[in-house]
């Protein structure tokens, strides 16, 4: 069931999306050569607790995991598309940084990525990380009263193929709301006028992912969480919590 949330509720998301705004601006800012992305995920847990806000992270055990979730960040490299666990990796020069973090805050969810490189950048990665972030706003432009969630999928879906780039099917955004993870799904790609119709407090964590190989192959890691591009290829990814409201859409994701 896809649950409609109040003005008030928005407004008592928008504060959990101001934590998880926080976080990644300061990840983005610690992340450089020779960071590990468990220093990385040790920031994100001290400012969660200084903002008193829990994390959807941690512990999260859905069906498609071997294992319960061990951390309060995503910190995916290069060929890993979504859900790397950080661990004691330092981050080199050149590399392809996808940073996923959620807070909970007085019991409402935020969730959010960007993606970023560490030291000197290939233009090609430059390439991919604008591509997912200027899908992530057609998609946030759509999601407005009158359209329809298949008018999300399709604006991802027309600038990332436009470019070339592969989109896995089967990882994409979510309602969200109390859960990190709550009706309806949000496909990267769709068809435009179709599926579900947007009406104000409907809330929607939406999420593209690239590949620069330009195949939607991926692979599990063998810890179960990873998703890895099949191909080896660069992956990258972008996610805001947006409401839908009678005004247009408002991100809630943002300082
Ligand atoms: N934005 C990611 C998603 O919705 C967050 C994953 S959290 C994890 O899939 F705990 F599942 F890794
Ligand atoms: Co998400």
């Amino acid at each position: 069931m896809v649950e409609l949330k109040s003005t008030s509720e928005i407004a008592a998301m928008r504060e959990a999306g101001r934590v998880v705004a926080g976080i990644l601006a300061a990840i983005r800012e610690q992340a450089s050569v020779g960071t590990s992305l468990g220093e990385l995920d040790e920031l994100a847990r001290e400012r969660l607790a200084q903002a008193g806000a829990r994390s959807p992270f941690l512990n999260y055990h859905p069906r498609f995991a071997p294992s319960p979730y061990p951390a309060v960040i995503c910190a995916s490299v290069n060929d890993v598309i979504v859900h790397g666990i950080p661990d004691g990796y330092r981050l080199r020069d050149g590399d392809l940084l996808s940073v996923d973090c959620g807070a909970q805050l007085d019991g409402w969810t935020g969730d959010a990525a960007t993606s970023l490189i560490v030291g000197e950048a290939r233009p090609e990665d430059q390439r991919l990380i604008e591509a997912a972030e200027s899908a992530l706003r057609a998609a946030i432009e759509a999601a407005r009263p009158g359209g329809r969630l298949g008018d999300l999928g399709h604006a991802i879906g027309t600038v990332g193929r436009g470019l070339g780039y592969g989109i896995p099917p089967r990882w994409g955004g979510h309602g969200i709301g109390r859960a990190m993870h709550e009706e309806p799904d949000v496909p990267n790609e769709g068809r435009p006028g179709r599926g579900l119709r947007l009406v104000p407090g409907l809330v929607l964590a939406i999420e593209p992912m690239f590949l620069a190989g330009g195949r939607d192959a991926f692979r599990l890691a063998p810890d179960g969480w990873a998703v890895r591009t099949a191909d080896g290829s660069r992956a990258a990814h972008a996610e805001h919590t947006v409401a839908v409201t009678a005004d247009g859409p408002r991100v809630l994701t943002i300082d």
